[in-house]
């Protein structure tokens, strides 16, 4: 109904797996991933052969308007997290742990990340920070749970950053990002993301590290790159950072699209006979009836549609 069926569209499809995508690392071949954050953005990026579908806290800037990840719940995530799952056929679905729903405890990264996988179905988890959150993955995957890592610029810790700024300049920098990396790679992160990084330094840590290196603003070095799907489509508005590549226009093709729809309810041209259903031959018969203004004409069901199943094909 509405367009839409509700579950994923691919039913005889191989969905991708963790050792799969830690095999990238030897084939070379690139791991493409893109976010979503409901159902039908979900199917659109699987039929594309996406590979990796990230549901990322960058929800709350993307779908809730706000101005940082930082308010975002993990009942939110948990929402979107299984919209999400229900469009995919074949992509390998990772859950965000979005902010304080991870970083208190170890045993609280536990608890956090087995919500996302049974609430929200996700196949993996991703959470942000490097050295510091080591001993929280490490036991996030001794719980049977896949890590995605996620260093450089990390958006939750926008304030302590001092903004959405690039990180890992200079010798001191770089050297961050690389213990960073391996930290998480010791802990047992099967990929990591690298954000807003010199092209060079994510070459160094995709060279050094044997689990794939997924990049957003880090070159065209790493084993794979992840783009906000808003920001690929240009349905995005506004500021742009400077590695979101759109690869379409559907924003303005959008507001021509409303525009075109407005004109056309105003003007009395939409719906068109394509868009009506077949008159009512009964009430043709009556032609010429007085109907009082009183009375509520009634709707005359049949006892045929009274009985019937609910019709998928109701609307057609
Ligand atoms: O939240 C998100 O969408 C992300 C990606 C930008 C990597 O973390």
């Amino acid at each position: 109904m509405y367009g839409s069926s509700g579950s994923s569209g691919a039913p005889n499809v191989r969905k991708v797996t963790v050792p799969d995508l830690r095999a990238r690392k030897l084939s070379g071949e690139k791991i493409a991933m893109v976010t979503a954050y409901d159902f039908t953005m979900a199917r659109l990026v699987d039929e594309a052969g996406v590979d990796v579908v990230l549901v990322g806290d960058s929800l709350g800037m993307v779908v809730q308007g706000l101005t940082t990840t930082i308010p975002v719940t993990l009942e939110e995530m948990a929402y979107h997290c299984r919209a999400v799952a229900r469009g995919l056929g074949r992509a390998h679905l990772v859950g965000d742990l979005p902010f304080m729903s991870y970083q208190v405890s170890p045993q609280q990264a536990v608890e956090s990340a087995g919500r996302l996988m049974k609430e929200g179905a996700c196949e993996s988890v991703k959470l942000e920070g490097g050295q510091e959150v080591a001993e929280h993955v490490h036991r996030i995957v001794r719980a049977g749970i896949p890590v995605v890592g996620h260093i450089g610029l990390t958006p939750q810790s926008v304030h302590a950053l001092g903004g959405f700024k690039v990180q890992g300049r200079g010798a001191e920098g770089a050297e961050k990002v690389l213990a960073d990396a391996v930290a998480l790679e010791q802990a047992g992160a099967f990929a990591i993301v690298l954000e807003a990084i010199p092209p060079d330094v994510a070459e160094q840590v995709t060279a050094l590290l044997s689990i794939p290196t997924i990049g957003i603003g880090a070159g065209a070095g790493c084993d794979g790159q992840v783009l906000v799907c808003t920001d690929l489509l240009g349905l995005a508005r506004g500021h742009q950072p400077k590695f979101a590549k759109r690869f379409a226009n559907l924003g303005d093709a959008a507001v021509d699209a409303f525009s075109a729809y407005v004109a056309e309810v105003r003007a009395g041209t939409f719906p068109g006979a394509g868009q009506t259903y077949k008159a009512n031959a009964a009430l043709a018969v009556q032609a010429g009836a007085q109907v009082s203004p009183h009375r509520p004409r009634e709707i005359a069901w049949s006892s045929d549609e009274l009985d019937a199943p609910l019709a998928l094909d109701l609307w057609h």
